[in-house]
């Protein structure tokens, strides 16, 4: 697996879950702008991979530091701290990024390995758009493509239309989907069903031993300010979603979502949809790519997966 991802609060998770799960081979961490400017998203990561005992272990390639057709508004601090962390502060790393975008490394790896690679993307999907604008052949030559991100059975959470994810850089979504990759996308629709509890977090702290205590801590440093976040915006009770967490338990436990394959297409003019995904569901749907769309989940079971690895 190669993970993507603006490394934020549940991209921290997701990508210590990636590292210690025995399912998955965690072959490379490509950065992207998003929650965060791509330096410190780059720099999240080393010294995540550290705290996780995988300094040094695993590569990790910058990307994209804005969409291939818009500027980077900026991060929004209230969602994920000026740090991109809930400011918690983790040791820097002796590791040093790669020299080679992430966009030309997901060009060549597809290309070196073809069918043996499943890329999970939890930001903006500007890197894997700008690989496939350089080398459309490359997407036959991913496993599967799992993308973290958009809402189709309901509302967006940046605007009423459109996740994050997909606001942020709405033509690479689109380049995306007109690929013909072997695309899923976990959203909304499942996201906000999963959720992490603080009582999780305190759980873990208190079970996971001297061993664990470093990451243990690390999470409840790093998770208040996304609670607080929840809390005030979705009048969640102490909980947050799991957004990427998921796309990646969803990699390699697929029977853990109910996905439906749908025509479908991305909004990319009008601010009000911008990153709106459109889905033609029809009787005699015409208008679109087919894209898998999970649609439904068993939470407990994922959250179960997630703290099974720590
Ligand atoms: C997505 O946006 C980011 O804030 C999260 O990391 C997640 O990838 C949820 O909309
Ligand atoms: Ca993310």
């Amino acid at each position: 697996m190669i993970i993507d991802a603006d490394t934020g609060i549940d991209d921290a998770l997701a990508i210590l879950y990636a590292v210690k799960s025995p399912l998955i081979q965690l072959e490379a961490i490509g950065t992207c702008f998003g929650n965060i400017g791509v330096e410190q998203a780059t720099d999240n990561t080393l010294r995540l991979l550290k705290l996780a005992g995988a300094e040094g272990v695993v590569p990790v390639y910058a990307g994209a530091d804005k969409a291939i057709a818009r500027e980077f508004p900026g991060a929004k601090s209230d969602v994920h701290g000026e740090n991109g962390i809930g400011g918690a502060v983790l040791p820097p790393s002796s590791q040093q990024a790669e020299a080679e975008h992430a966009a030309d490394y997901y060009a060549r790896v597809a290309n070196e390995r073809p069918g043996e690679l499943t890329l999970v993307l939890t930001g903006r999907m500007t890197n894997l758009a700008l690989a496939l604008q350089k080398d459309p052949g490359i997407a036959s030559k991913f496993k599967s493509v799992v993308v973290m991100g958009g809402a189709v059975l309901v509302p967006g959470n940046i605007t009423p239309a459109a996740e994050a994810n997909f606001w942020g850089d709405p033509e690479a979504a689109q380049v995306l989907f007109a690929a013909g990759l072997p695309l899923t996308v976990v959203g909304l629709d499942v996201t906000l069903q999963t959720l992490l509890t603080r009582a999780d977090l305190d759980r873990l702290e208190r079970q996971g031993g001297e061993e664990g205590f470093p990451v243990a801590r690390f999470l409840q440093d790093c998770f208040g300010i996304y609670f607080d976040f929840y809390g005030r915006v979705n009048d969640f009770q102490d909980s947050c979603p799991l957004h990427d967490p998921l796309a990646v338990i969803a990699a390699v436990r697929p029977e853990l979502v109910t996905s439906r394959t749908l025509l479908a297409s991305i909004a990319c003019g009008d601010p009000l949809t911008a990153g709106m995904i459109v889905t033609d569901r029809r009787v005699k749907p015409s208008v679109g790519h087919p894209v898998a769309f999970a649609l439904e989940v068993d939470a407990p079971a994922v959250v179960e997966e997630l703290f099974s690895v720590f």
